[in-house]
């Protein structure tokens, strides 16, 4: 038997690595020119390296029908465990039609380079429509997860994978800590309950707030930015690590904090995507897991607590990781605080609190977010990148 990591189970009960050996690494190098070659998007190499660091555990590969089906309808993989978002491989019939079920396929990143291999077991059509619509919950294909899907081919390849081999993030190697290692280091700092944090934006004192807010409940912070594909007009991933790294320096406390990169793709899927969420920070070891105003979501596509509702579908034990559950948080004038409304008596008009896409726009005028939103030497941060 494996040895059991530290910490709660993961997803499935058994951390999983499709991360090559050394002996298996050779069998495909040696056989690499023979196979067929099958390029990856970023978002499919992002979704290799997560199974094989287990991440996405239990999954071993690209899901086959049968998971796939009860993902789409049910948030569900066939074995029952909850799952809420497919993990697939799509192709054209062309691509589709030239692999063979039964043999390997070499998979190359977008530059070319061999990563990994698939054991293709199936390959099988999909409904688009109906993906998009159970999933994202629209088949308006200006949402950007859902665009996804419109472009992508129409056959899924399905199967168990292996990562030829771990290498360092070629931007943020200090950050990069994998499921096992993270649990590792919980383990040192003798953490028995982590909250797990996800962001694709530039930290703001909202953030900084329910963070801080759910530290105070639990032993460990686990600050874990999303550094895989996002949609174009989202804050680049080393912007938002030089912030993450200000905030570390200067406003959290060393002994209580980790700060990893998550190497997953964003998909936008709001609620769907907040159980998702939850449960990659499960196999990463977090014991608890923030869920604010809108998580993961994009445009008016969700209500604001529908992301927390989600949760209510499940039972806490199938889950195993505990939502916490934070409203709006803005800066109160009245109290001079950081509040939300359950904290502070405010009247609208004493709250400071500002959207994304208005502190974009601020930003490109080359105006600083005020000290309210941000700490000021993140807007500084974002300022600079913004303009250089
Ligand atoms: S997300 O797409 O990764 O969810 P973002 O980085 O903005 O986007 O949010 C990270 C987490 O902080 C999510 O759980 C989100 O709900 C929460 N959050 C962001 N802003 C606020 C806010 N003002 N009040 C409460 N929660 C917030």
């Amino acid at each position: 038997m494996t040895e059991q990591p530290y910490g709660i189970p993961p997803h499935g009960g058994q951390l999983i690595n499709r991360i090559a050996t050394p002996a298996e690494r050779q069998e495909f190098l040696d056989q690499a020119d023979r196979l067929p070659r099958l390029p990856l998007d970023e978002r499919a190499v992002s979704d290799l390296v997560m199974i094989a660091i287990g991440g996405f555990s239990p999954l071993k590969g690209f899901m086959e029908q049968v998971d796939y089906e009860q993902v789409v309808t049910d948030m569900r993989l066939s074995n029952g465990l909850p799952w809420s978002v497919p993990i697939t491989l799509s192709v054209t019939e062309e691509v589709a039609d030239s692999l063979k079920e039964g043999s390997w396929v070499r998979l190359d990143d977008p530059q070319g380079n061999f990563v990994g291999i698939l054991e293709l077991t199936q390959k099988y059509h999909y409904n688009k429509v109906h993906e998009a619509t159970n999933v994202y919950k629209t088949d308006d294909d200006k949402h950007p997860g859902v665009a996804v899907i419109y472009q992508q081919g129409p056959v899924n390849l399905a199967g168990p994978i292996w990562l030829l081999q771990r290498d360092p993030h070629p931007l943020f190697p200090a950050y990069q800590i994998d499921p096992a290692t993270s649990r590792a280091a919980f383990q040192e700092r003798g953490w028995k309950t982590v909250v797990g944090f996800q962001t694709r934006n530039p930290i703001h004192r909202a953030h900084e707030y329910i963070q801080k807010c759910a530290l105070e409940t639990v032993d460990g912070l686990f600050l874990h930015p999303l550094v895989g594909a996002t949609k174009s007009d989202d804050i680049p991933a080393d912007v938002r690590m030089r912030c993450y790294e200000i905030m570390m320096d200067k406003y959290f406390p060393s002994d209580r904090v980790i700060l990893a990169i998550n190497p997953s793709a964003m998909r936008y899927a709001g609620p769907r995507e907040a159980i998702f969420h939850a449960l990659i920070r499960k196999n990463y070891g977090c014991t608890h897991f923030i869920v604010g105003r809108d998580h993961a979501g994009v445009g008016d596509y969700y209500g604001t607590y529908d992301a927390q509702y989600i949760f209510d579908e499940f039972k806490p034990e199938e889950l195993g990781i505990t939502p916490m559950k934070f409203e709006h948080a803005f800066y109160c004038t009245r109290t001079q605080s950081m509040a939300t409304t359950k904290t502070s008596p405010s009247t609208p008009e004493e709250r400071i609190h500002l959207s994304g896409t208005k502190v974009r726009a601020l930003l490109r005028d080359g105006k600083l977010p005020p000290p309210e939103f941000s700490r000021p030497e993140v807007a500084a941060e974002l300022i600079q990148a913004m303009q250089g």
